[in-house]
């Protein structure tokens, strides 16, 4: 994705003047899923593909004209209209710039064309990537970039929250504000501490295969899995009223056991996955520091194993995937991102690679009638202007 390909599209939708432009990425995460919400720890990296927008003040006192390049598709909308535009893509644009003028950012009119080479529904946080890409504008054009990188984050998972209907974590918007190219991150979600972890497996490539299935957060059971870890904290709370128990982070292997009958096998099942994840997350980060891929990529299995049969996000592609994973004598293999979809993260030793790959074209095609899509992981920056 190229500056001078979003600016045309800009000057041409537009009043024919530029304005600045800024990026910010989709991301890939090595191990810990559905964690974030539950006070967990993550393990994300940005990658090098996500959303570029050109933005500029229209000196209108709240009208926004937005071009989504790659939809074809206009929208105009007034920030002062409680509803807000209808059009999916557009209520990104409206979410972010209502949470920025509720931290008191004087946000106006403004015109915006955005564009996108992170796979939409893939699970690599396309939306996350659009919320820090557009709150990284109005931070600079609005808001004197006064608005911390936490702030973005917390704008980006409110717009989710309170205009999107998904109720997700911050894994996402994190990792897409603070990402570092060459590095992972190992965020505390409960504590919001994190650290950078230079990641160059020797001898190992990342790689993701996209099913193609289509992943939809929105209205989707998303929710219904949060809800289930919520229930079974509130049960656990309410048996010890001498402790305090916010999240799943909170809570024992034991305590659970002890609500297991009250909330009943589905919130049991879904929350021993994890307390499960919890702890593989916190091995995994033993052996990276150990150069132990075997075990990271054995981790990896773990929790595809738990996402499937445990969590039930899985779908039957992605099942299939991870099998031949296994077949080719794959390190690590799992579900990525929320499931209900979208990829695969696969962690391979390089000599495996192209025979792993050729493989599951073949044998996802002879399925699905199509192939998977490759993508070879390159951890890249987190938002930016770019000009
Ligand atoms: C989605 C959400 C994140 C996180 C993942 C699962 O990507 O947006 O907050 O919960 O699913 O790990």
């Amino acid at each position: 994705m190229d500056i001078e390909f979003v600016r045309s599209r800009f000057i041409k939708h537009f009043d024919g003047k530029t304005g600045n432009v800024y990026a910010s990425p989709g991301r890939i995460n090595l191990i810990g899923e559905h964690t974030d919400y539950n006070g967990g720890f993550v393990f994300p990296g940005a990658v090098d593909k996500g959303i570029m927008a050109e933005m500029r003040a229209n000196g209108t006192e709240d009208t926004v004209m937005a071009y989504a390049i790659d939809l074809k598709d206009r929208v105009d909308f007034k920030l002062s209209d409680p509803a807000g535009p209808r059009a999916s893509w557009a209520r990104y644009i409206f979410g972010i710039a209502k949470e920025f003028q509720k931290l008191g950012v004087p946000v106006k009119g403004f015109n915006i064309a955005f564009a996108g080479d992170v796979p939409l529904g893939a699970g690599m946080s396309s939306s996350a990537a659009m919320e820090s890409c557009f709150a990284c504008g109005l931070n600079d054009i609005f808001g004197e970039n006064k608005v911390s990188q936490w702030d973005m984050v917390l704008a980006g998972q409110a717009t989710e929250h309170n205009y999107c209907g998904v109720n997700c974590g911050i894994m996402d918007q994190f990792a897409s504000v603070f990402g570092k190219a060459g590095c992972l991150m190992r965020l505390d979600c409960r504590s919001r501490e994190f650290e950078y972890f230079p990641f160059k497996p020797d001898g190992y490539r990342l790689v993701l295969l996209n099913s193609k299935v289509k992943h939809e957060l929105a209205g989707s059971p998303y929710n219904d899995r949060r809800n289930s870890c919520e229930n079974v904290v509130k049960a656990i709370a309410k048996k010890h009223p001498e402790g305090k128990f916010e999240t799943l982070r909170d809570c024992t292997w034991e305590q659970l056991e002890e609500v297991r009958a009250e909330v009943g096998e589905e919130d049991y099942t879904r929350a021993h996955f994890v307390l499960g994840e919890k702890d593989r997350v916190l091995a995994v980060c033993d052996a990276l520091i150990a150069g132990d891929y075997e075990t990271v990529g054995q981790k990896m299995y773990e929790t595809h194993y738990g996402l499937s049969k445990e969590y039930e996000v899985s779908c039957e592609e992605l099942d299939f995937l991870n099998d031949i994973a296994k077949e080719n004598g794959v390190t690590g293999s799992r579900i990525m991102g929320g499931g209900f979809g979208g990829c695969t993260i696969n962690l391979v030793r390089a000599d495996l690679y192209q025979k792993f790959i050729a493989d599951a074209k073949q044998k996802f095609a002879a399925k699905y009638g199509h192939e998977p899509e490759v993508i070879d992981v390159v951890i890249g920056d987190g938002s930016r202007k770019l000009c």
